[in-house]
């Protein structure tokens, strides 16, 4: 049966653990050849040999200037070109807006916000030389709300959806499509409360629409329609999956609450 990636090559960040090894392996079993990008060795090295020689797995720092040049140049010896790029790495840090240094706060921008300005610059030749393509930006609900103790991930992906729309609108006539990501909560590492924090996981989504956090697969399935050729007309589009958390309001004791 046909692959809804067949020919594609992708370049998945993050792709050693969590959302990003999800892609690797529903864009590698939908036919597309998978470069597994991260600082996690090890863990990258297993997601591409369990994929087998459909993968690699290249070591990136998403905020190096330097490794983006050598993993697009080792993406195309390898696959013959570069289709796709998911800009899914990211850090979070949790702090009072009071108490962020700077030191902390361009921590976090540079790999969130200068780690997918470099993915999406770095990648504009080879997209173009392949006649065209798709770039999926994750950024995250907390990109369309303030949230406390999140100011420099907040920051990070409201820029990032800045970074989709400025792209989509430059890159279009090159056959470059760009769309934004915007996950909920979803079971992942960083979806643990911080340290110090005092609720847990269960208590976190208790009150939400869709009293759970997503998995994986559910972000991975949503990533692949934006990378697939189904969404040849979106462009510049904000994918929101968030099981309806910011849809609005589940006030509690009013009718409609499910108590
Ligand atoms: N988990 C959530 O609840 C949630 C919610 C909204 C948005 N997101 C976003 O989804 C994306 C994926 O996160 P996840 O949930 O899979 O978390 P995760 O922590 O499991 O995975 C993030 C991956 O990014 C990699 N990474 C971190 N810094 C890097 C760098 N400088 N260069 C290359 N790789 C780097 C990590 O090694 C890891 O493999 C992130 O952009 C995150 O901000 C996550």
């Amino acid at each position: 049966m046909a692959g809804r990636l067949d020919g594609k090559v992708a370049i998945i960040t993050g792709g050693s653990r969590g959302q990003g090894e999800a892609e690797a392996r529903l864009f590698a079993a939908e036919g597309a050849r998978v470069v597994v990008a991260d600082v996690l060795e090890e863990q990258g090295q297993a997601v591409a040999a369990s994929i087998g020689s459909t993968a690699i797995f290249e070591r990136l720092d998403v905020s190096a200037e330097e490794d983006w040049a050598r993993v697009v140049g080792a993406t195309v010896d390898r696959f013959g070109s570069l289709t796709t790029l998911i800009n899914n790495a990211g850090i979070v840090a949790f702090s009072a807006f009071e108490e962020t240094s700077l030191e902390e706060y361009m921590r976090v921008i540079n790999v969130n916000q200068i780690g997918t300005f470099l993915g999406m610059r770095s990648s504009i030749a080879a997209l173009s030389e392949a006649g065209g393509g798709s770039i999926v930006n994750v950024a995250s609900v907390e990109g369309l709300r303030g949230s406390n103790g999140l100011v420099s991930y907040g920051s990070s992906k409201w820029a990032i959806r800045g970074l989709t729309k400025i792209g989509s609108v430059e890159l279009a006539r090159r056959g470059i499509r760009v769309n934004t990501l915007l996950p909920g909560s979803v079971a992942t590492p960083m979806a643990a409360p911080p340290p110090g924090a005092t609720v847990d996981s269960k208590a976190m989504v208790a009150d939400r629409p869709i009293q759970r956090a997503g998995t994986p697969l559910e972000l991975a399935q949503a990533a692949l329609f934006l990378a697939a050729d189904e969404s040849s007309y979106v462009s510049g589009a904000e994918l929101v999956v968030d099981g309806a958390w910011t849809a609005g309001a589940l006030i509690r004791g009013m009718p409609g609450h499910p108590g």
